[in-house]
């Protein structure tokens, strides 16, 4: 079997504040897109790497991911393609670039660009081991509220609360997730051209599908990085590495 990572980095990352598109931005110095990138490379089962690009950005993305080589034993093959309007429509092109001998395939956010090597390793074992989606995981710190959704309110004003889901029921999830092909490929076929968002998650469209998805554990490093808080938590990880 052969495995391959699809990078969605087309967001231009509204919520980090103004600047370049989020995946380009500098962490400790190297772009994050190539933080993930590497991520992604450590892992021995990845032979091909997708990044998926701004849509009118995939050349400035290839240029500056040559500037990072992949060496030692993050060698992996590296595709760039243009994405699109949403992180749904980005992980469809990303999908339609793959060979045909990939069987297994990764989604990771650039925007998680720590994770580290044992969870992407844990994810593609449980592929392997027969599960057709599998998703990282971990319990949540905060209790969540549910809301109506906003109907004109001003932003500020204070909301009703609909409902409490039990906390210890809930889980925050991760990337990579990964997949068996077939199975990801027949999900984005079947959801495409979803209005609004689209899907914020690819295990989403395979539940949807009627597949069984499961959880393994996540890890606190791959948080995701979309705040500015992030990019001082982020920053603060990788010196810890350092030291
Ligand atoms: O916006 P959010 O943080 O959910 O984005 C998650 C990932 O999806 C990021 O890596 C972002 O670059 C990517 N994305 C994309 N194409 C879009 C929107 C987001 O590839 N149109």
């Amino acid at each position: 079997s052969r495995t391959a990572a699809v990078i969605p980095a087309a967001g231009r990352g509204v919520r980090l504040g103004p600047g370049a598109p989020k995946a380009l931005r500098a962490l400790s110095g190297t772009p994050m897109l190539v933080h993930a990138v590497r991520a992604m490379a450590a892992s021995r089962a990845v032979r091909l790497v997708v990044v998926v690009a701004p849509p009118d950005g995939a050349e400035e993305v290839r240029t500056l991911l040559d500037a990072y080589p992949l060496t030692g034993h993050d060698r992996a093959e590296l595709l760039v393609v243009p994405g699109g309007e949403t992180r749904q429509e980005s992980v469809r092109l990303g999908l339609a670039a793959l060979p045909g001998d990939i069987t297994t395939v990764l989604v990771h956010d650039a925007a998680r660009p720590l994770v580290p090597v044992d969870t992407v390793d844990a994810v593609i074992a449980a592929v392997h081991d027969g599960a057709p989606a599998v998703v990282p995981a971990l319990p949540l710190t905060d209790t969540v509220k549910q809301v109506a959704p906003r109907t004109g309110a001003a932003a500020g004003e204070p909301e009703p609360v609909v409902g409490t889901p039990e906390r210890a029921l809930l889980r925050a999830v991760q990337t990579p997730q990964g997949f068996d092909r077939r199975t990801l490929d027949a999900a984005h076929a079947k959801f495409a051209a979803a209005e609004g968002e689209g899907a914020t998650d690819d295990a989403g469209l395979v539940e949807r599908l009627g597949s069984p998805v499961v959880l393994v554990p996540g890890h606190e490093e791959a948080f995701k990085v979309t705040r500015p808080l992030d990019l001082v938590l982020a920053e603060a990880v990788l010196a810890r590495r350092r030291a």
